[in-house]
């Protein structure tokens, strides 16, 4: 069977390398796909992730037997609808049920109407309005998110008045994060450890995959700007199995049963943002897709046959099917080029040990071939270097000895990846 992959990033790599394990599956399109992609997938970067006619009409002329759609912003645009259209069988949610991260007055509202817990909240499209709010006594921190989607940057913490002055200002006059910004929700700053649990769903039934932290901060010690994020580890040591079954309990199923009492029931991975305050787990958000770099080690843990999985979901018999993982954990870092999330040089050559151990895994994030076959950089999170253990330590030992080894000019990447996780480990 030939399969498509729409995107062309780290998270899409992990996807890719797991579902070539399925032996029925012949070739692997990846649409852009990017330069490390191409040694485990035939890439097209002539069609973009947004081009959504141009990935129908390649699917239907080859021979597509199903496609899994992966950032959000096909998703929000409505690739899967367009490929069911077409009669492609697919993974990943309708644009309505993507509406859940595209759209955050959509999610804070459905969590409001079905009593799903969340930070307390108040939605303007009124700049002054939002000014008046703000100036009318509130507690800082505060939170103030662009409604649409900003690539993981439409989320501020102004500690004062002022700074939540010049918030409205960028969000919603200077529209910094564009049309996302017509809308703002402003709400309670939370606090406790942040979860990302991604699960898998197909509407009814729902598969919660081993949890995993993210580090979204570029520096040491959550320091400096917000990014997609540094690094990740799995399973996340704070989420245990008590709050594990509180969040199936309170957050998951709720969450599955109001989307479909909305009549856009949601099948596809589901990502929860939690965190684990002193009141109990509160969604921060929700993404309609795998996380990037979540997916990078959480999915070298699942045992089961990714594409089995996937088809389950589509079919809407996820509920017979039993998903296994292994036991251990998994750590990923990042290598970045220098600069990032601001500027950064593209073009720098890569250097990539050939002799790697079996249990590291180098995902292909923002990189490219030159013509005359040179590995160089053309993004600004360029590898992601996994690797898996029997303990967290240990994966996080063999993840740094590898990234260590890996070399570009301006190469950056944290150093701390994992240490809370360790720290909560030790109790
Ligand atoms: P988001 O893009 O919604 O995940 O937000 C980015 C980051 O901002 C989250 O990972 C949190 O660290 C932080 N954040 C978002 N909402 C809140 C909140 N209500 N309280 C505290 N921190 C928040
Ligand atoms: N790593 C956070 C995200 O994928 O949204």
């Amino acid at each position: 069977m030939n399969l498509l992959v729409i995107g062309g990033g780290g998270r899409e790599h992990a996807i890719i390398k797991k579902l070539k394990e399925n032996p029925t599956v012949e070739t692997i399109y990846a649409l852009p796909g990017n330069g490390g992609i191409a040694q485990d997938a035939v890439c097209v970067p002539s069609i973009g992730a947004k081009d959504i006619e141009k990935i129908v009409d390649f699917a239907k002329s080859h021979d597509t037997g199903f496609a899994v759609v992966a950032p959000d912003d096909p998703l929000a645009l409505g690739c899967v609808d367009r490929l069911h259209e077409a009669g492609i069988p697919c993974f990943g949610p309708e644009a309505k049920a993507a509406r859940i991260e595209a759209s955050k007055v959509f999610a804070k509202n459905l969590m409001k109407k079905y009593g799903i817990p969340t930070a307390r909240y108040e939605v303007f499209d009124d700049p002054a309005k939002a000014l008046a709010y703000l100036r009318g006594g509130v507690s800082f921190p505060i939170v103030v998110k662009a409604d649409g989607l900003a690539l993981g940057k439409g989320v501020l913490i102004p500690q004062n008045l002022q700074e939540a002055e010049a918030a409205v200002k960028s969000i919603m006059e200077d529209k910094t994060f564009g049309d996302s910004g017509n809308e703002i929700v402003v709400e309670e700053f939370l606090t406790g450890p942040e979860v990302s649990v991604l699960a898998f769903t197909d509407g009814t039934a729902i598969v919660p995959m081993v949890s995993s932290m993210d580090h979204k901060r570029a520096g040491d010690g959550d320091t400096g700007l917000n990014t997609g994020g540094m690094g990740t580890v799995a399973p996340n040591p704070c989420y245990t199995p008590e709050i594990a079954a509180a969040c199936m309990e309170t957050i998951f199923l709720p969450t599955l049963s109001a989307m479909r009492a909305e009549g856009c029931p949601f099948k596809g991975c589901l990502y929860f943002g939690l965190m684990l305050t002193p009141g109990g787990p509160k969604v921060i958000e929700y993404n309609c897709r795998f996380g990037d770099p979540e997916t990078q080690v959480v999915l070298p843990l699942l045992k089961t046959d990714l594409l089995t999985v996937m088809r389950a979901v589509e079919n809407e018999t996820l509920g017979d099917l039993t998903v296994e993982w292994h036991d251990g954990a998994a750590a990923c870092v990042i290598l970045a080029s220098g600069g990032y999330p601001g500027g950064y040089e593209k073009g720098r050559e890569i250097s990539i040990p050939g002799d790697l151990p079996a249990n590291v895994t180098v995902y292909h994030a923002g990189d490219m071939r030159t013509e005359d076959g040179k590995l160089v950089t053309s993004g600004g999170r360029v590898l992601g270097v996994t690797a898996a253990g029997d303990t967290l330590e240990a994966a996080l030992k063999d993840a740094y000895a590898a990234a260590g080894r890996i070399d570009f000019k301006g190469m950056y990447m944290r150093h701390d990846i994992g240490q809370r996780a360790l720290r909560a480990l030790e109790g």
